[in-house]
């Protein structure tokens, strides 16, 4: 039996302020089952980030309802269930005053978790992705993606279940963005997490998610959905050269198109 990870119910959000009522969120219904990898992809100000942060505990719902696990919330997720939950957020958030090692006990320390175990897992992680020599380095010591693999590292510290993702490998070179979603896959593959990734590339959504959501702005819905069945442990470096995928970035490419249209319209 499938177990559902999350699912949304007509989530709305607006945003008051001095020049009126934004509508960021119009009736969100997403489901996403559990160890699924799902992508949100939509213009600039369509409510992606608003969307994650309601998730993720940082803002709150106007109104609907989050359902995780099988719990329905309407206030947004209670902390309890925060902890199930790991989140890389747009910006690039690592403490410049603090070492790697330190940057990945942040979490650790938010959420009262002490002991070897959670010391062994820092130190996994940071094999996993190549960087356990910079365990005492700082942020501005590193390149753009090697921090990018921290901050990544340090969402799956505490061993979320889920984990929400904003345009995590939006501000890199397209070399270094190709060989991060890589190296991500093979991540995914160990790790079998439930992920919902924000992302702005066709083929990073197509890479990594097993379904994308497409969204539009004013007010942010979705408007259409992509299904991709090959299981991730099946996704590699030829999965991009197959017809299948070549197809479905067909269908994709000119649903984003028709959307980027309609902004020019209205
Ligand atoms: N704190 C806030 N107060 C008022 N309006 C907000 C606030 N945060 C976001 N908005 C508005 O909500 C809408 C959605 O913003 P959001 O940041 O969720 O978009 P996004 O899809 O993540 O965009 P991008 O792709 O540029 O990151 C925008 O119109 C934005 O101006
Ligand atoms: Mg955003």
């Amino acid at each position: 039996m499938t177990i559902k990870a999350l699912t949304t119910k007509n989530l709305t959000k607006n945003y008051q302020s001095r020049s009126g009522t934004t509508c960021a969120l119009n009736d969100i219904n997403i489901d996403i089952d559990d160890k699924q990898i799902v992508s949100i992809m939509g213009p600039s100000g369509c409510g992606k980030s608003t969307l994650l942060q309601i998730l993720g505990g940082i803002n709150k719902p106007t109104s609907g309802t989050i359902s995780f696990y099988g719990h329905e919330y309407s206030e947004g997720i209670p902390n309890e269930d925060l902890k199930k939950i790991g989140f890389v957020f747009q910006a690039d958030n690592l403490l410049a005053w603090r070492t790697v090692k330190d940057n990945l006990y942040l979490p650790l320390e938010i959420m009262n978790l002490r002991g070897k175990e959670w010391d062994n897992r820092i130190h996994e992680l940071l094999d996993m992705v190549g960087l356990k020599k910079f365990i005492n380095a700082y942020p501005h010591e590193l390149s753009g993606g090697m921090r990018q693999r921290i901050r990544l590292i340090r969402a799956l510290v505490h061993n979320p279940n889920l984990l929400l993702m904003d345009q995590p490998f939006g501000a890199l070179d397209a070399i270094t963005r190709k060989l991060l979603n890589y190296e991500f896959l093979s991540l995914c593959k160990k790790t079998q997490k439930t992920i919902l990734l924000v992302t702005n590339d066709i083929d990073e959504a197509l890479l990594l998610s097993s379904k994308i959501y497409i969204m539009s702005s004013s007010p942010g819905k979705i408007t259409n959905e992509v299904k991709y069945d090959l299981p991730i442990a099946e996704r590699n470096r030829v999965t991009a050269r197959t017809n299948k995928y070549q197809q479905l970035r067909i269908e994709l490419k000119k649903i984003i198109q028709e959307e980027m249209m309609q902004l020019r319209v209205s």
